[in-house]
């Protein structure tokens, strides 16, 4: 089986119920498109967008959950409730999850598992600062983090990896395709050394992706997607991205 492609978009603290407009043009433009599509809006509009998008091939997910499925956690979201309003998947580790809220490679792993147990799939974000990369630090880094992030129960069918630049997110600036492939094909070594379907995980890349540059990055051998964030937000230039993929 081959990695199934897939177009992730990551609305971040973007959007109203105004803004599912955008999904009705999406579904208008790309009623079959050949690759997987998600969007993970604000969770409260999870449950709208996950009605507005049934009977379609359109995925909604979440962009965090707590690893305990219940209790006195004011604020927080469990995987089960975001699997009860509609979500199939949850965003997991993203970088600004990491650098906001301090979470570690071992809270990624534990919210994995509750996605896991939920029956949610998990799209776990991985990747370097800047600092990071111009220590020569990258490819460490990102082994280190798929090894603490990646939960022993995952495979090719409840679990997606990101890997996300953070000096790529939201600049406008992406890696070479030679940087990506190094860290793609990285990617693809420890999942397929740790996992029995290790070569089968969808490996989306995130940083700046548009319709401009899509195709190039799609190219990129194991570079099986794309997690978005600016350009999801309008259906125009996620439709882009999605048709990029799917050619
Ligand atoms: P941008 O596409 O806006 O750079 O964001 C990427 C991202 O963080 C998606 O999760």
């Amino acid at each position: 089986m081959a990695p199934r492609k897939l177009a992730a978009g990551n609305w971040k603290m973007n959007g109203t119920l105004a803004s599912l407009a955008e999904i009705d043009q999406l579904l208008a433009d790309h009623p079959a498109p050949a690759c997987d599509v998600l969007i993970c809006p604000p969770a409260v509009l999870v449950h709208a967008m996950a009605q507005r998008a049934d009977g379609s091939k359109l995925m909604v997910g979440g962009q965090d959950c707590h690893a305990k499925t219940s209790g006195a956690h004011t604020g927080d979201i469990a995987a089960v409730e975001l699997k009860d309003v509609g979500a199939s998947h949850v965003i997991l580790g993203h970088s600004e999850r990491r650098a906001d809220h301090g979470e570690s490679d071992a809270d990624v792993e534990a919210k994995a598992q509750a996605a896991h147990a939920a029956g949610l799939v998990a799209v776990i974000c991985v990747g370097e600062t800047e600092a990071q990369r111009d220590a020569g630090q990258t490819l460490d880094l990102i082994a280190s983090q798929l090894a603490g992030s990646v939960p022993a129960g995952a495979n090719a069918q409840n679990t997606v990896i990101a890997y996300e630049p953070v000096w790529a997110i939201g600049t406008g600036r992406t890696p070479t395709n030679e940087q990506i492939a190094e860290v793609h094909a990285l990617m693809r070594d420890k999942l397929s050394a740790r996992f029995a379907d290790g070569a089968d995980f969808s490996l989306l890349y995130g940083g700046s992706v548009k319709p401009s540059n899509a195709a190039e990055i799609f190219a990129i051998a194991h570079v099986d997607g794309a997690l978005v964030g600016g350009a999801s937000l309008k259906a125009a230039d996620f439709g882009g991205i999605i048709s990029a993929l799917a050619a």
